[in-house]
């Protein structure tokens, strides 16, 4: 009998394996979906709606809370998608909660990274955008750019509720936060450059001061959008701010950058989708203390970027098995040559078709 009818007639069995996807590359271009990932992902949910297969989103990508990255996702593909599982490029901060839980941070980033951050608990939380505008003059270009102009002075847009006003420009920064991708590279570089070189303080010649730490959502040197080709990503802004730090500063830049390839990731990943499973089958498991917490045989990691991806997946180890789609960063016709993946396919839906081949 198939893996779904056994579950669907309440039999007990839990899935012996789980499945991360690539949201960027994989499931979609920009907002649209590519690959027959709707299709994909609907043959994961029994004939009630259930989910059969436990997965989640594992992207670099972010700028929004998870909450409302489900609910986007789940309009664009067309299945419910809960917050949990989504695990973005910053869903790890949170871990930096307590640490600077009442201390003043910078976060920038398109969308709204200081709302983000809000989210994860942070009391004192500033984007950059409004910690710049506080400073008069300190980008010398702001006045030929008329939307950042627009956006700095519209307050109004800003969510007050979740983003309290503080008066930046006399308290240290603790710690900055590159939540997505920047927007404004210019300005960026230079606001956080005075940032990091006067210990937090801009505009202040104290003699040094140590750097605040500085934490990047992500490494990605490229990945693909709606652009036919690839575009540049957080882990290329990096390069960018350390090359023109490290030119000015005796100091090199110090930083931290999480995201995937990064083994940690993939062990988070691991242990949400444990905790996934026993929700979606909680009419199979009835026995005390039984939280369905025991290891996966296989995990899949459906990815578009050899050395983001497939890279992650392989440095995670066992159980986790990589499958490298034609739809994204890489294009090749047989396997990448520095990352090879346990499996190079087309699209997700023949991904997933594998994958319930093998596993039913
Ligand atoms: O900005 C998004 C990009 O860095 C990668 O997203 O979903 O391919 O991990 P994803
Ligand atoms: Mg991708």
């Amino acid at each position: 009998r198939s893996f779904s009818s056994q579950l669907q007639s309440g039999q007990k069995r839990r899935s012996s394996f789980g499945i991360a996807f690539d949201i960027d590359g994989v499931i979609l271009r920009g907002k649209d979906p590519i690959g027959g990932s709707p299709q994909a992902l609907r043959r994961l949910y029994g004939d009630s709606g259930n989910l059969n297969v436990p997965f989640l989103f594992l992207t670099n990508g972010g700028g929004i809370p998870e909450s409302r990255r489900a609910s986007e996702l789940s309009e664009l593909l067309g299945v419910k998608i809960l917050p949990s599982q989504v695990l973005q490029g910053h869903s790890p901060f949170k871990s930096f909660m307590k640490r600077y839980e009442n201390q003043l941070i910078v976060a920038t980033g398109k969308g709204e990274p200081a709302v983000v951050m809000s989210e994860y608990g942070f009391k004192k939380v500033v984007s950059l955008d409004e910690y710049a505008s506080c400073f008069e003059n300190i980008d010398p270009l702001a006045q030929y750019k008329k939307w950042t102009t627009k956006q700095a002075l519209d307050r109004s847009s800003l969510p007050l509720k979740t983003v309290p006003r503080y008066d930046v420009s006399s308290e240290t920064v603790k710690a900055v936060f590159v939540v997505s991708d920047p927007v404004d590279w210019g300005r960026d570089i230079q606001v956080l450059c005075d940032v990091l070189s006067c210990g937090g303080l801009p505009g202040q010649e104290n003699g040094h001061q140590p750097q605040p730490p500085l934490y990047f959502a992500a490494d990605d040197l490229e990945y693909q959008a709606a652009f036919p080709s690839n575009r540049l990503g957080m882990g290329a802004f990096r390069i960018a701010l350390e090359s023109v730090f490290n030119r000015i500063h005796y100091n090199p830049l110090e930083y931290v950058c999480f995201g995937k390839p990064d083994p940690f990731v993939f062990k988070n990943a691991e242990a949400m989708l444990k905790q996934l499973q026993p929700s979606y089958h909680s009419d199979n498991f009835k026995e005390p203390g039984d939280f369905g917490l025991q290891s996966f045989k296989t995990l899949y990691m459906i990815g578009d970027n050899p050395s983001v991806d497939v890279k992650g997946a392989q440095q995670a180890g066992h159980p986790w098995f990589s499958i490298l789609t034609r739809t994204g960063v890489f294009r090749g016709k047989r396997n990448h040559a520095e990352f090879p993946a346990d499996l190079v396919i087309d699209t997700v839906e023949e991904a997933v078709d594998y994958i319930l081949g093998r596993e039913c």
